[in-house]
């Protein structure tokens, strides 16, 4: 079965240097096609390795103004705290780069988690309808041109864990989740349909702690193998990379 592409870099700076290019070139083919780039971002570590795309030559040669903004998950905190995805994404890219504000749609944190998961969906539906984000033929999900994910050493993405009944979700867009093995407990999450309707996605996943999970996810490993979340990632027509430094790919076969 494909799995996708696999980049495996020699260290932190190169896999930055490659998956900021590849994102800038996402973004030019989908302005060019549609006119838009809908991107949605997760959290973790992957937001520090997207910092070169505020700096020469990304800076200039972007189309911000083009660029809609989403969250892939959120933690239910206020937006202002240390634990808010859109913090960490505005912190280290949004306020350097000419986003136009209206285009970004972060997650209300003043609702619960639940309002709030329904609300993100009743967002994204309007979006849909005035073509900010396309749809996808097959399975009349959002079709965004770009999910962004990391994956925990557990192999979860977004916030879809191991096990966790929302990885059965068909027929929600965004679903929350009150019970994060990582904290914070309360998040709010894209499901697999949606992931899987996108035009691109990209899994990132550095350092060793990640090792195991990126062979479970990626090597064909049989049947009696746990099925990790990261393992459901398979976009039915969009494109799937995956971006890795040489730690995390250590255990992949043929490594
Ligand atoms: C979150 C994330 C989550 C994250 C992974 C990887 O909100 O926690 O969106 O899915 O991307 O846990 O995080 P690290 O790269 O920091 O390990």
């Amino acid at each position: 079965k494909d799995r996708g592409e696999l980049r495996v870099h020699e260290n932190l700076d190169e896999l930055s240097t490659d998956l900021v290019d590849y994102v800038a070139e996402l973004s030019e083919v989908s302005v060019k096609e549609r006119g838009i780039f809908a991107i949605a971002l997760s959290g973790g570590s992957l937001i520090s390795l997207m910092r070169k795309l505020c700096e020469a030559p990304y800076n200039k040669t972007v189309d911000w103004a083009k660029w809609y903004i989403f969250w892939a998950d959120e933690r239910v905190v206020a937006k202002s705290h240390a634990d808010s995805n859109y913090k960490l994404a505005k912190d280290n890219i949004l306020l350097k780069v000419p986003i136009v504000p209206s285009h970004v749609h972060s997650i209300n944190d003043s609702l619960s988690a639940e309002e709030a998961a329904d609300e993100y969906e009743f967002v994204i539906r309007q979006l849909v309808r005035t073509r900010v984000v396309s749809v996808s033929e097959i399975s009349d999900c959002p079709k965004f041109d770009l999910i962004l994910l990391g994956m925990g050493p557990d192999g979860h993405v977004a916030s879809l864990f191991p096990n966790h009944p929302v990885l059965d979700e068909k027929d929600e867009w965004v679903t929350f989740i009150t019970d994060s093995p990582k904290p914070p407990p309360e998040r709010i999450t894209f499901t697999l349909p949606v992931i899987n309707s996108a035009s691109n996605v990209i899994v990132v996943a550095t350092g060793s702690s990640k090792a195991e999970a990126v062979h479970l996810a990626v090597d064909d490993v049989g049947p009696d193998s746990p099925l990790l979340p990261a393992r459901m990632v398979h976009p039915a027509k969009g494109k799937l990379v995956w971006f890795f430094d040489k730690l995390a790919a250590s255990k992949l076969e043929g490594s």
